[in-house]
């Protein structure tokens, strides 16, 4: 078995707690072995799925789109087709499809600072955008600041075409900011 940054800082002696990266503690992840065979044999049972094991839809299988489109229809109050959702492997990996297919290289993003490490990464260096961090305060970015520097840029803005119809991307974490913990409040949302 191999160890992680994670669970070496969890269980080192001198007790050091990590607040770089949000990650489940040692003891949650100790359920997963179970979450997973349950769910496998579930799966396995399901008869609309007997291509379950094999290369699936792209966008993900039409099963869980439909259901996860109740679920956030539901969550929302707002209607969700499941025709609009593409199934990937996280946030990050979302963000780095967005990245490449609605953006280029050159391409400005607007980022609250500080921000999360990992996106300013993928970003910066994988996705070769131009980034520009945003002042925020404990509530989070500063709508304000970022309105000013928009102006400020806007030279730089790609003009929108068909394909990339985005002249600048603004990342943000809204809620449970990563690394400061604040929480965007309605107001600042709204504008
Ligand atoms: C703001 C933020 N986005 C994304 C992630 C990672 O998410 P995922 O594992 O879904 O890529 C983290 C984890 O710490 C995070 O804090």
């Amino acid at each position: 078995m191999f160890s992680t940054q994670f669970d070496r800082l969890e269980s080192g002696p001198e007790r050091i707690y990590s607040l770089k990266a949000g990650a489940p503690s040692t003891r949650l992840r100790q359920k997963c072995a179970e979450l997973v065979q349950k769910a496998t044999l579930s799966l396995h049972k399901l008869e609309q799925l007997p291509d379950a094991f094999m290369y699936g839809a792209e966008p993900g299988p039409a099963l869980f789109r439909l259901e996860l489109a109740k679920f956030l229809t539901e969550q929302y109050a707002d209607t969700v087709n499941h025709e609009d959702l593409w199934v990937n492997a996280g946030a990050s990996q979302g963000l780095a499809f967005l990245g490449s297919v609605l953006f280029q290289p050159g391409d400005v993003a607007f980022v609250e600072e500080p921000t999360y490490f990992v996106a300013l990464r993928a970003l910066r260096d994988d996705l070769g955008m131009k980034v520009i961090g945003v002042p925020s305060d404990k509530d989070g970015i500063i709508v304000d600041e970022l309105e000013k520097l928009m102006m400020e840029h806007s030279n730089e803005l790609r003009p929108p075409t068909d394909k990339k119809p985005y002249s600048a991307m603004l990342y943000c974490v809204p809620t449970f900011n990563n690394p400061t913990g604040s929480y965007l409040p309605e107001e600042r949302c709204k504008k």
